[in-house]
């Protein structure tokens, strides 16, 4: 029997917050995801984009006041488009460096339902590194083995991204999330022990 707690995690946040960090998004992110969209070496000929980039580089005080609430957080700021139809291979994020974003707290922004749930996997085999997408990926995706899948409706999930997952959207509207990466250093596991003692 799988434990989930392994690969991903519902913290309750405390209340507003959720709505806050959307709001944030929608004034001061999106308008960067969409500049740097234009130029993204993570984006496909089905307009599927990835961009990254550090919200603390925006200097905006409103992030501040996100971070004071939620001090887990790094600045880095991760969107995902995917389209109807998209997919992403399966992989682990953040290439080698195993300090960094070992894990992430997604937000769904809009099209995130029962049908673009993120799919885990356990991994026998090689992998390589793509520089273009700074991500490391599967030499045979027929040595994954599902192991686990993370619906993201309404609320947001706390995702251990050094597993391996991969996303497929078969809803009929584009998928966009949010993902905003855990402090540098800290595990997958003490991220989820903070919620719960946040909870
Ligand atoms: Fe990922």
């Amino acid at each position: 029997m799988v434990n989930t707690d392994d690969y991903f995690y519902a913290p309750v946040l405390p209340a507003g917050l959720q709505q806050e960090i959307v709001q944030y998004y929608h004034t001061y992110i999106k308008p960067v995801h969409n500049m740097m969209s234009l130029v993204s070496k993570n984006k496909n000929a089905n307009g599927d984009v990835v961009t990254y980039f550090d919200v603390d580089k925006l200097n905006v005080d409103a992030y501040k006041s996100i971070k004071q609430k939620l001090p887990i957080l790094s600045g880095g700021c991760l969107i995902s488009d995917l389209n109807p139809g998209g997919s992403t291979l399966p992989h682990t994020d953040a290439g080698f460096d195993e300090s960094v974003r070992k894990s992430a707290l997604n937000f769904p922004i809009e099209g995130c339902t029962v049908d673009s749930p993120t799919v885990f996997y356990t991994n026998s085999g090689s992998t390589h590194y793509d520089e273009k997408t700074k991500t490391i990926f599967a030499n045979d995706s027929n040595l994954l083995v599902k192991v686990a899948e993370c619906y993201m409706i309404n609320d947001p999930v706390l995702l251990n991204t050094k597993q391996w997952h991969s996303i497929t959207n078969l809803g009929k509207t584009k998928r966009v999330v949010l993902s905003l990466s855990i402090k540098d250093g800290m595990s997958y596991y003490d991220a989820m022990e903070y919620f719960k003692w946040m909870e």
